[in-house]
């Protein structure tokens, strides 16, 4: 395996990452050591590193909160990313770098695959696509996965924001008319660690966009209903009982940024690309509900 450098270590998916036996003791920076607002931080991080694969786990991810902050959204999650590309292409390092689901407007019926157009529906995706092609035309090896709900034990997110509620209110409401898959930090990372394999054995390595989800789809009320179900199975005292969450349409919970409806995400490409078949979406969430039931 080539020298590594992390940026974005205290997010959910860098935890997972820095945590992982394959990533050993390889440098991890958060946002105190190198903010990805300075180019000239990423530069300097990168050079004092001298890494073969940067990977790219930092991110400006609150959604609703990008539609009032463009310019920080698109610094972080584009000037950020396609500085480190720069970087790369001339250093002939590798860039491993994460994207979104909501680069999709979330019309097509059936599950996106890598090719098809992109229409992102508000400004985190908008950022999001301008990082995929300013690393794209930096002509660095690369690989861009693109992700959807993803969760985690560390940080905030939907399934542990669902499990407080369950525990405080008697009574939920989710929205059930907006389609995909929840992502593990796990799969992530297992997933990366393949890719940083290919780019480390001889050969151009696994370069391009890949969509990454797990197999199957579901509505955020059937993910918050398994997932709490699953917590009470694992032990977990709820005030609400799982199948009583009322199933609502995305008009009745608005939200500042718009969310595609329909972002399932067809995974054959990358599943041919690192030799495995992508797990079904409930596997890690019933994992993290044994893993948070008694501790929450
Ligand atoms: N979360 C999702 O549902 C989701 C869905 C689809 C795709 N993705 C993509 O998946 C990847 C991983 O997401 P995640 O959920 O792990 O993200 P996350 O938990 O929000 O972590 C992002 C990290 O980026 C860091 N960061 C933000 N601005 C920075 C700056 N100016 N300088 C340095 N660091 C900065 C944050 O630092 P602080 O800790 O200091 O704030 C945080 O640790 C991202 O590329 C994201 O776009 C996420």
């Amino acid at each position: 395996m080539g020298a590594l450098l992390l940026f974005g270590k205290d997010g959910q998916l860098g935890h997972a990452i820095r945590n992982s036996a394959w990533f050993g003791s390889a440098p991890a920076l958060g946002r105190s050591e190198c903010d990805l607002t300075d180019p000239a931080a990423i530069r300097a991080a990168i050079e004092r590193h001298d890494p073969s694969i940067i990977v790219n786990a930092a991110a400006y991810t609150a959604v609703d909160r990008a539609e009032d902050e463009p310019d920080l959204a698109h610094a972080v999650n584009a000037a950020a990313p396609a500085a480190m590309a720069e970087i790369a292409a001339a250093s002939g390092a590798a860039l491993i770098h994460y994207s979104t689901d909501y680069v999709y407007d979330g019309s097509r019926s059936g599950a996106y695959v890598e090719t098809d157009p992109t229409g992102p529906l508000g400004v985190y995706g908008a950022s999001k696509l301008a990082g995929e092609q300013a690393i794209a035309a930096a002509g660095a090896r690369h690989a861009i996965l693109r992700t959807s709900w993803v969760y985690g034990p560390h940080g905030a997110n939907f399934p542990k924001t669902m499990l407080r509620l369950a525990k405080e209110r008697d009574a939920l409401s989710i929205v059930a008319d907006q389609w995909g898959a929840p992502t593990s930090v796990g799969l992530l990372a297992d997933v990366t660690r393949r890719l940083i394999d290919g780019f480390s054995a001889d050969g151009p390595g696994p370069s391009g966009i890949y969509h990454c989800a797990p197999a199957g789809r579901t509505t955020w009320h059937g993910f918050a209903q398994f997932f709490l179900m699953c917590c009470g199975q694992a032990g977990a005292t709820l005030a609400v009982d799982p199948s009583s969450i009322r199933a609502i349409a995305t008009e009745d919970y608005p939200t500042k940024a718009v969310r595609p409806k329909n972002s399932v995400l067809s995974c054959r490409r990358l599943e041919d690309a690192v030799s495995m078949a992508m797990p079904d979406w409930q596997d890690d969430v019933r994992a993290l509900a044994r893993q948070l039931a008694g501790v929450q």
